[in-house]
């Protein structure tokens, strides 16, 4: 793909993004990845994580609809979205898992997704480590809050340590592909980790 073509396409998603409303042109992802995988659902209770500046979590509220409950957790603020709960806070801080279980009162998860980023040095090894380490971390919270046949989308920047979190997703979800939707850029060295249907990890009693 030429570079102009790159160019025009990320222009194409972003006028889309601006004449539609939507936050970021990230939105035509997600929206491209449900199109694929069907991840999500109406009535859906979904947590957003690294949601700013908001287009996953706008097209995530328009697919769960009314009865669906959308948390958007981020570190960085969102300009506010109809009917969601944001969650200003650092997503590997228990302080910030405490307020997101606070706010689903006892429900379960549908799906996690999440497209946290780190902060980029331009040392490719350090911010391919610190986004498995991101993606680490919203898969733990994943297992932990997730119902049973739940899903799971998570970014990943590719590279040496990918297969070892593709292995741990595999051993709790039934369905695992890598994806990259047309709206990601063909430069990028981002790709979409989709897992389907989360397999319970039964608790084992402890004897005291
Ligand atoms: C590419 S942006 C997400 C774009 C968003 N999906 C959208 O559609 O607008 C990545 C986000 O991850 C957030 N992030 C990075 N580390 C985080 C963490 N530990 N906890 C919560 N959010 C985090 C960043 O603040 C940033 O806003």
């Amino acid at each position: 793909m030429t570079r102009w073509y790159r160019e025009r396409k990320r222009e194409h998603f972003y006028k889309a993004a601006k004449k539609e409303g939507y936050h970021s042109r990230a939105a035509y992802k997600l929206k491209q990845i449900q199109s694929r995988f069907h991840i999500i659902r109406k009535g859906d209770v979904v947590v957003d994580l690294g949601a700013a500046p908001g287009g996953w979590s706008q097209v995530a509220k328009e697919l769960v609809g009314k009865k669906g409950l959308l948390i958007a957790v981020d570190i960085q603020p969102i300009k506010p979205i109809d009917g969601i709960v944001f969650i200003k806070g650092d997503m590997t801080k228990n302080e910030t898992i405490e307020k997101i279980k606070n706010k689903i009162n006892g429900r379960k998860i549908n799906v996690v997704i999440s497209d946290m980023s780190p902060n980029i040095s331009g040392n490719y090894s350090m911010d391919h480590a610190n986004s498995i380490w991101l993606s680490e971390n919203a898969l733990g919270f994943a297992k932990k809050f997730l119902k049973n046949n739940g899903n799971f989308v998570c970014k990943v920047f590719d590279g040496e340590l990918l297969r070892d979190l593709l292995e741990k997703v595999k051993d709790c979800f039934e369905i695992v592909k890598l994806h990259s939707p047309p709206a990601s850029r063909k430069s990028s060295s981002e790709i979409y980790v989709v897992a389907k249907k989360f397999k319970k990890q039964e608790e084992v009693a402890v004897e005291e």
